[in-house]
């Protein structure tokens, strides 16, 4: 686990998601590729290659993955690769080497919508919210899969965000950039998700926005739920992560503890500004 500010963090309220009993931390690996399949991480990408239809390979061999009770983060250049990895472990690419791993079982040929289902939520980087619907009715949306009562799963969310709360009755579009992401995350919340990933979620916000959110995320991983997250603000990012991985063109750069990554000179040098 990471030394710090947020030392704090444990997994004591299971309300918000499904997650089970947590299992300790698998050690990492420097450059880690091969986790064992059983007892592994919750969920993971393995040796994922890749790419777009009958496009070129964008993943190389390429392993991403979250334990029980913590947060990893995917760091890396423009058009490294991340939200690609991303899709890949949420189903919605083909691809041709690598497996993804869900609590043991290989989901690889799933639907993202059997995945939803097997307890996977998913913010995608664009287009995550239904701007022209009111929040409640996003957060509705959400919970498509759901057939119980969702009123209480919609409380903690309002608890969680409390602007939403307020905001419920207006059109998403009309949020700030902020509030926005803090609706495409309760959507995602929605299902009760056993794991959550989130594409870039502090997009585009202010560096006080950004603290919030992160915050807010960290209280999401204290309920139980596993995070798999892209971040551009890759130093504030690894300060929370307990597991980081820096994707340069499609692989594996560097993979360790944040700490590890925030204090490894090559990676500070050209990817955090030194
Ligand atoms: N739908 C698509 N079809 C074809 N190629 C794509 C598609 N989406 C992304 N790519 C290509 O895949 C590569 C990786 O893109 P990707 O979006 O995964 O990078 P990223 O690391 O998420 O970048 P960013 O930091 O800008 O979000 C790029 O070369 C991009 O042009
Ligand atoms: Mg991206």
């Amino acid at each position: 686990m990471s030394s710090g500010k947020y030392d704090d963090r444990g997994n004591k309220d299971l309300s918000l998601g499904n997650a089970r009993g947590m299992g300790t931390a698998t050690p990492v690996k420097q450059g880690g590729k091969s986790f064992p399949s059983t007892g592994g991480p919750f969920l993971a990408g393995e040796n994922m290659t890749g790419g777009y239809g009958a496009g070129p390979d964008i993943l190389h061999d390429c392993t991403i993955a979250v334990d029980r009770g913590e947060i990893a983060v995917i760091v890396g250049p423009n058009g490294a690769g991340k939200s690609t990895g991303m899709k890949a472990v949420f189903g919605m690419l083909n691809l041709r080497q690598g497996h993804v791993k869900l609590d043991g079982e290989d989901i690889t040929q799933l639907s993202p919508q059997d995945r939803v289902a097997k307890g996977m939520g998913f913010v995608p980087q664009t287009s995550n919210i239904f701007t022209s619907m009111t929040v409640q009715e996003n957060l509705e949306m959400g919970a498509f899969i759901r057939t119980d009562d969702i009123r209480p799963t919609m409380e903690q969310i309002y608890d969680l965000f409390p602007i939403l709360r307020d905001k419920r009755n207006q059109a998403a579009g009309e949020l700030s950039g902020g509030q926005r992401q803090q609706v495409a995350v309760g959507r995602a919340l929605m299902t009760k998700p056993k794991v959550l990933m989130l594409d870039e979620p502090t997009a585009g916000v202010s560096p006080i926005v950004m603290d919030e959110l992160f915050d807010r995320i960290i209280e999401v991983a204290r309920t139980g739920i596993p995070i798999l997250m892209v971040e551009q603000n890759a130093r504030q990012a690894l300060e929370i992560a307990d597991k980081g991985y820096v994707l340069v063109q499609g692989r594996n750069a560097f993979t360790g503890t944040g700490q590890e990554l925030l204090a490894d000179p090559d990676v500070r040098k050209s990817f955090l500004g030194g």
